[in-house]
């Protein structure tokens, strides 16, 4: 499915009406940790009105737990199609009056319910160069392709997998004795970085987008 909603320039000039983030996690959470780490810090002036898992092991709800943040499980085999589970998420979003949901390592799809409760509203990071290496183990796509510099990149969701509006991207050097862990590491650094920097731009507007581009306007 593509998704073109965001083809109109223009259609987008201000940021999300509120600073109430959700953010989406399967597993570690440490780029749920930067975000929080960005507000405590005063870098990012948001608030995470709720985390929410598909899984209930994820190690980053005890990162949310420790913060002082709300968590839900969700668990998405207890429902019987993308839609239901997409709508179980947008309702839980919406009664919470969340503006922009962070996919921080969410490891299921976005299907259209979700996306059209908050269009041009979801973000996600992703460990490689956009539109390299899209989709699952993007580290180990960029070593064995054997490309010199990889990185990170937040985009705005579409319905095309890591193809939506690309925010911020940041290059990271392949080296000639890396592994898929070192690499990773390495790009790591990065996205906890990028992604504070992507919800504030978000959050402070004066930004749209026109076909797949991101674009900031001027004030
Ligand atoms: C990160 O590499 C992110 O780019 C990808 O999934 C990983 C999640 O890591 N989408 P964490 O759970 O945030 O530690």
């Amino acid at each position: 499915m593509t998704d073109d909603r965001g083809s109109e320039p223009g259609s987008r000039v201000a940021g999300p009406a509120s600073r109430r983030l959700a953010v989406l996690i399967s597993g570690r959470g440490s780029n749920l940790q930067a975000l929080i780490d960005a507000i405590s810090n005063g870098s990012l002036n948001a608030t995470i009105a709720i985390v929410i898992s598909n899984k209930a092991d994820a190690a980053g709800l005890e990162r949310a737990r420790d913060a002082g943040v709300e968590t839900l499980v969700l668990d998405h085999r207890a429902y019987p199609s993308r839609a239901d589970y997409d709508t179980a998420i947008a309702q839980e979003l919406r009664s919470r009056q969340v503006s922009l949901v962070c996919l921080a390592g969410f490891m299921r799809l976005i299907g259209p319910k979700l996306l059209e409760a908050f269009p041009q509203a979801i973000l996600n990071i992703h460990p490689s160069l956009l539109p390299a290496f899209p989709g699952v183990d993007a580290q180990r796509q960029a070593l064995e392709h054997g490309v010199k510099i990889s990185g990170a990149t937040v985009h705005i969701v579409t319905g095309e997998l890591d193809g939506g509006p690309i925010v911020l991207q940041s290059t990271v050097p392949v080296r000639d004795d890396d592994t898929v862990d070192l690499l990773s590491a390495r790009i790591l650094i990065e996205e906890h970085r990028l992604y504070p920097e992507a919800v504030r731009i978000i959050l402070n507007g004066g930004w749209r987008v026109d076909g797949r581009r991101f674009i900031r306007t001027p004030d």
